[in-house]
């Protein structure tokens, strides 16, 4: 999978934002894991509950919160579990919740998803850059979200930004300089 910097793309819905999951997971495999980052309600959850569905998952998926990680099965070709783990009651990281994910991350045929992941960052660094993507995601309005895909995703996720290209925020125009005098059109630098 080519790694490119980065992909930013705006969903004006829950539902744009579950499409948008279900689409990057199409290019998930064993041992993936994703950074998921972002406030109270920016759409953690709704990202990793459309990844599910998409891996087969058919228990309801929520936010584990009081549990550290919650293990789903699922039935997608070459995933067979998927893990989801909330660090949002993470303040510091005992050595046995850091065992616990660093065993989950490393499972054969398993995806796992971190919400709030920023707050384990020394366990990230230990994720082969291959395998990690990071989607960080900004409450830009009441039903707006601006996510980055950063990692082993951003290929896919800019792919989803050219097939829908509203979702691509548009770049500042240029202004345009003209000599005085000047007749034919001026040019964009
Ligand atoms: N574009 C959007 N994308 C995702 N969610 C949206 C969007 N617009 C509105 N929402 C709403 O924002 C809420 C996102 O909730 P969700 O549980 O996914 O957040 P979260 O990031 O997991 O929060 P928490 O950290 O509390 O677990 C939902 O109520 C959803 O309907
Ligand atoms: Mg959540």
């Amino acid at each position: 999978m080519a790694i490119h910097r980065s992909a930013i793309i705006t969903t004006r819905s829950a539902r744009e934002t579950a499409r948008l999951g279900h689409f990057l997971a199409g290019s998930l495999r064993s041992r993936h894991v994703i950074a998921l980052i972002g406030g109270l309600g920016s759409g953690k959850t709704i990202l990793t509950q459309a990844i599910a569905r998409y891996l087969g998952v058919r228990r309801p998926v929520k936010s584990p919160t009081f549990v550290l990680i919650a293990s789903h099965t699922a039935t997608r070709t070459g995933v067979s579990t998927l893990f989801h783990v909330d660090c949002y009651r993470v303040r510091r990281l005992t050595g046995s919740d850091r065992a616990a994910i660093m065993e989950a991350i490393e499972m054969p045929h398993s995806v796992t998803l971190i919400e709030w992941a920023d707050r384990i960052p020394s366990v990230l660094a230990h994720v082969p850059q291959r395998r990690l993507s990071t989607i960080s995601i900004a409450v830009a309005g009441t039903h707006a979200r601006r996510l980055s895909v950063t990692g082993a995703l951003t290929g896919s996720a800019r792919k989803w930004a050219t097939a829908h290209p509203s979702s691509v925020p548009v770049p500042a125009v240029q202004p345009v300089i003209c000599s005085p005098g000047r007749r034919r059109p001026c040019a964009h630098s």
